[in-house]
C-alpha cells in the first residue's frame, strides 16, 4: 500500500489511519448507538484498543483500512475496510461505520462505499465482496442495496439485540452487480 494514500469520491476522502486517530476510534466503539447493529464484544480498555488498532493496522492486499472523510472539512468521520482478501478467489468481505452520528444521511457512507468498491474492483482486481448486516439495521441495508449489493443467504436468529432476535443477512456484490 502507498503510505498516506488517499482516495477520493463525490463526498467523501478516504485515508490510511495512524496514532492520531485512535482515541476517536475507541470513542465510536464506546458509543452505543454507533454500535448498536455491530458486535460490540466486551468493554475495553483504551490500552486494549490501541493494541487491536495496531495490529489491525498495517495496510496490506489482506487487509486494508481507511479512515473517512468528508471531502470539505479535515475530519476523521468513520471507518472502512476490505478484509481477508484472496488473490486466488477475488473474494473480500467488507465492514463500514460512520462514528460521527451527526453526518448520518447526508449519503457520506453509500460514497465511501463506492469509492472503496471501486479500489476493490479495480485496483484489487477483487470478483467478489461480501458483507453481513442485521436485519433490523435498515439504514446499512439500504446503503449497501443502493451500490448493488443483493442477498444471498440469512443466519437465522444469529444477532440479539433489546432482547430480540435479528437474522444476519449475508450481502454480496459481484462487480458485474456494482452501481459505480
Ligand atoms: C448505516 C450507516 C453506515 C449509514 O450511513 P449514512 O451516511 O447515514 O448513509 P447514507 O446517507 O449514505 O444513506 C442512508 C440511506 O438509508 C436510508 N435510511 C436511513 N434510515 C433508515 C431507516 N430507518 N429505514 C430505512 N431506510 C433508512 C436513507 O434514507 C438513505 O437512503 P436514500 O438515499 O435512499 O434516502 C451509518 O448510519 C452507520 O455507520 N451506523 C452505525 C454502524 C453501522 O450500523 N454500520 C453498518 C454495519 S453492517
Amino acid at each position: 500500500m502507498d503510505g498516506g494514500a488517499v482516495l477520493t469520491g463525490d463526498l467523501v476522502r478516504l485515508r490510511t489511519l495512524g496514532p492520531a486517530d485512535y482515541a476517536t476510534r475507541w470513542r465510536w466503539d464506546n458509543d452505543p448507538e454507533v454500535m448498536r447493529w455491530l458486535d460490540d464484544g466486551h468493554p475495553e480498555p483504551f490500552a486494549e484498543a490501541v493494541a487491536r488498532f495496531e495490529r489491525q493496522d498495517p495496510n496490506s492486499y489482506a487487509n486494508v483500512s481507511f479512515g473517512i472523510e468528508p471531502r470539505e472539512e479535515e475530519r476523521l468521520i468513520g471507518f472502512v475496510r476490505l478484509r481477508d482478501a484472496e488473490p486466488e478467489t477475488g473474494n473480500a468481505e467488507l465492514d463500514i461505520y460512520l462514528g460521527e452520528r451527526d453526518v448520518w444521511g447526508r449519503g457520506y457512507a453509500t460514497d465511501a462505499m463506492r469509492v472503496i468498491c471501486r479500489y476493490g474492483f479495480d485496483k484489487m482486481r477483487l470478483h467478489r465482496i461480501t458483507l453481513w448486516v442485521a436485519a433490523g439495521n435498515a439504514a446499512a441495508r439500504r446503503v449497501y442495496e443502493k451500490v448493488g449489493f443483493v442477498e444471498e443467504g440469512r443466519a437465522r436468529e444469529a444477532f440479539r439485540r433489546d432482547g430480540r432476535w435479528y437474522d444476519s443477512i449475508l450481502m454480496g456484490l459481484l462487480e458485474s452487480d456494482f452501481i459505480r
